[in-house]
Protein backbone atom coordinates (compact mmCIF):
# COMPACT_ATOMS: atom_id res chain seq x y z
CA UNK A 1 0.00 0.00 0.00
CA UNK A 2 2.78 2.34 0.75
CA UNK A 3 4.19 1.43 -2.62
CA UNK A 4 0.83 2.67 -4.39
CA UNK A 5 0.96 5.67 -2.51
CA UNK A 6 4.29 6.37 -3.21
CA UNK A 7 3.65 5.72 -7.25
CA UNK A 8 0.33 8.03 -6.86
CA UNK A 9 1.99 10.85 -5.35
CA UNK A 10 4.57 10.73 -7.99
CA UNK A 11 1.90 10.47 -10.84
CA UNK A 12 0.07 13.13 -9.20
CA UNK A 13 3.17 14.86 -9.34
CA UNK A 14 3.80 14.87 -12.59
CA UNK A 15 0.41 15.28 -14.26
CA UNK A 16 -1.80 16.55 -11.53
CA UNK A 17 -4.11 13.63 -12.74
CA UNK A 18 -3.20 10.03 -12.52
CA UNK A 19 -4.72 7.96 -15.85
CA UNK A 20 -4.60 4.47 -14.25
CA UNK A 21 -3.91 2.76 -17.80
CA UNK A 22 -0.21 3.64 -17.15
CA UNK A 23 -0.65 2.00 -13.36
CA UNK A 24 -2.01 -1.09 -15.31
CA UNK A 25 1.00 -2.20 -16.20
CA UNK A 26 2.34 -2.27 -12.50
CA UNK A 27 -1.02 -4.07 -11.41
CA UNK A 28 -2.05 -0.82 -9.17
CA UNK A 29 -5.67 -0.31 -9.96
CA UNK A 30 -6.04 2.22 -7.29
CA UNK A 31 -5.57 5.85 -6.64
CA UNK A 32 -4.24 6.33 -3.41
CA UNK A 33 -4.34 10.72 -2.25
CA UNK A 34 -3.14 11.45 1.28
CA UNK A 35 -1.97 8.86 4.07
CA UNK A 36 -4.38 7.17 6.37
CA UNK A 37 -4.03 6.65 10.31
CA UNK A 38 -5.21 5.71 13.34
CA UNK A 39 -8.60 7.93 14.06
CA UNK A 40 -9.08 8.22 10.39
CA UNK A 41 -12.86 7.23 9.09
CA UNK A 42 -14.31 6.47 6.21
CA UNK A 43 -16.78 9.97 5.46
CA UNK A 44 -17.70 8.75 2.84
CA UNK A 45 -18.05 5.32 0.00
CA UNK A 46 -19.83 5.72 -3.91
CA UNK A 47 -19.66 3.48 -6.43
CA UNK A 48 -19.55 5.60 -9.75
CA UNK A 49 -21.17 3.31 -12.97
CA UNK A 50 -21.20 4.49 -16.38
CA UNK A 51 -21.81 2.14 -18.73
CA UNK A 52 -19.93 2.70 -22.36
CA UNK A 53 -21.57 4.62 -25.22
CA UNK A 54 -19.95 4.04 -28.93
CA UNK A 55 -17.25 7.30 -29.84
CA UNK A 56 -18.62 9.02 -26.38
CA UNK A 57 -16.52 9.69 -23.19
CA UNK A 58 -18.64 9.22 -20.44
CA UNK A 59 -18.16 11.39 -17.68
CA UNK A 60 -19.22 11.09 -13.51
CA UNK A 61 -18.28 13.81 -11.22
CA UNK A 62 -18.30 12.61 -7.27
CA UNK A 63 -19.31 15.46 -5.00
CA UNK A 64 -18.73 15.47 -1.38
CA UNK A 65 -20.43 16.48 0.72
CA UNK A 66 -23.17 15.88 -1.18
CA UNK A 67 -25.48 18.59 -2.34
CA UNK A 68 -26.87 20.37 0.51
CA UNK A 69 -25.16 19.28 2.73
CA UNK A 70 -22.23 20.07 5.37
CA UNK A 71 -18.98 18.47 6.23
CA UNK A 72 -17.42 19.36 9.37
CA UNK A 73 -14.71 16.71 8.72
CA UNK A 74 -11.20 17.23 7.21
CA UNK A 75 -10.23 15.08 4.23
CA UNK A 76 -7.20 12.92 4.94
CA UNK A 77 -7.17 10.22 2.21
CA UNK A 78 -8.61 9.42 -1.01
CA UNK A 79 -8.81 6.30 -2.84
CA UNK A 80 -10.38 5.75 -6.01
CA UNK A 81 -10.94 2.43 -7.20
CA UNK A 82 -11.15 0.61 -10.97
CA UNK A 83 -13.27 -2.10 -11.13
CA UNK A 84 -12.15 -2.77 -14.82
CA UNK A 85 -9.28 -4.52 -14.25
CA UNK A 86 -8.77 -5.36 -17.81
CA UNK A 87 -7.61 -2.02 -18.62
CA UNK A 88 -11.11 -0.42 -20.33
CA UNK A 89 -11.51 1.83 -16.95
CA UNK A 90 -11.02 5.26 -17.01
CA UNK A 91 -9.34 7.92 -16.02
CA UNK A 92 -10.04 9.88 -12.21
CA UNK A 93 -8.93 13.22 -11.21
CA UNK A 94 -9.10 15.84 -8.42
CA UNK A 95 -10.94 18.45 -9.89
CA UNK A 96 -11.52 20.56 -6.71
CA UNK A 97 -10.85 20.06 -2.90
CA UNK A 98 -8.59 18.06 -1.61
CA UNK A 99 -6.21 16.65 0.72
CA UNK A 100 -6.54 18.97 4.12
CA UNK A 101 -9.96 20.01 2.82
CA UNK A 102 -13.42 19.73 3.72
CA UNK A 103 -14.71 18.87 0.31
CA UNK A 104 -13.63 17.23 -3.05
CA UNK A 105 -14.73 16.97 -6.46
CA UNK A 106 -13.84 13.95 -8.54
CA UNK A 107 -14.01 13.83 -12.03
CA UNK A 108 -14.29 10.79 -13.56
CA UNK A 109 -13.89 9.91 -16.93
CA UNK A 110 -14.15 6.78 -19.47
CA UNK A 111 -12.29 5.95 -22.40
CA UNK A 112 -14.30 6.83 -25.39
CA UNK A 113 -16.29 4.38 -26.14
CA UNK A 114 -16.04 2.79 -23.08
CA UNK A 115 -17.97 2.95 -19.78
CA UNK A 116 -16.72 3.05 -16.02
CA UNK A 117 -16.74 1.57 -12.46
CA UNK A 118 -15.19 3.50 -9.84
CA UNK A 119 -15.28 3.11 -6.42
CA UNK A 120 -14.40 6.15 -4.53
CA UNK A 121 -13.60 5.98 -0.69
CA UNK A 122 -13.16 9.47 1.34
CA UNK A 123 -11.69 9.29 4.51
CA UNK A 124 -11.34 11.81 6.91
CA UNK A 125 -11.33 12.85 10.46
CA UNK A 126 -13.14 15.67 12.88
CA UNK A 127 -11.49 18.51 14.43
CA UNK A 128 -8.10 18.91 12.80
CA UNK A 129 -6.37 18.22 9.29
CA UNK A 130 -3.12 16.82 11.20
C1 LIG B 1 -18.74 -2.40 -10.76
O1 LIG B 1 -17.69 -3.06 -10.09
C2 LIG B 1 -18.11 -3.71 -8.90
C3 LIG B 1 -16.88 -4.24 -8.19
O2 LIG B 1 -16.14 -5.10 -9.01
C4 LIG B 1 -19.11 -4.80 -9.25
O3 LIG B 1 -19.52 -5.46 -8.08
C5 LIG B 1 -20.28 -4.17 -9.96
O4 LIG B 1 -21.15 -5.19 -10.38
C6 LIG B 1 -19.83 -3.35 -11.15
N1 LIG B 1 -20.99 -2.64 -11.65
C7 LIG B 1 -21.51 -2.88 -12.85
C8 LIG B 1 -22.80 -2.21 -13.11
O5 LIG B 1 -20.95 -3.59 -13.66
Amino acid sequence: MRAVAVLSLLCLVAASSCQSHDLDKLMVTVLVLGQTTYGDVVLYKVNAYKYGFPFFVRTSIIKYPERGKYNFAYIRAIHIKDNDYDGSGGYPSISAGGIGQRFVKVKLKSQRGGGLNFTVTIYGRYLFPF
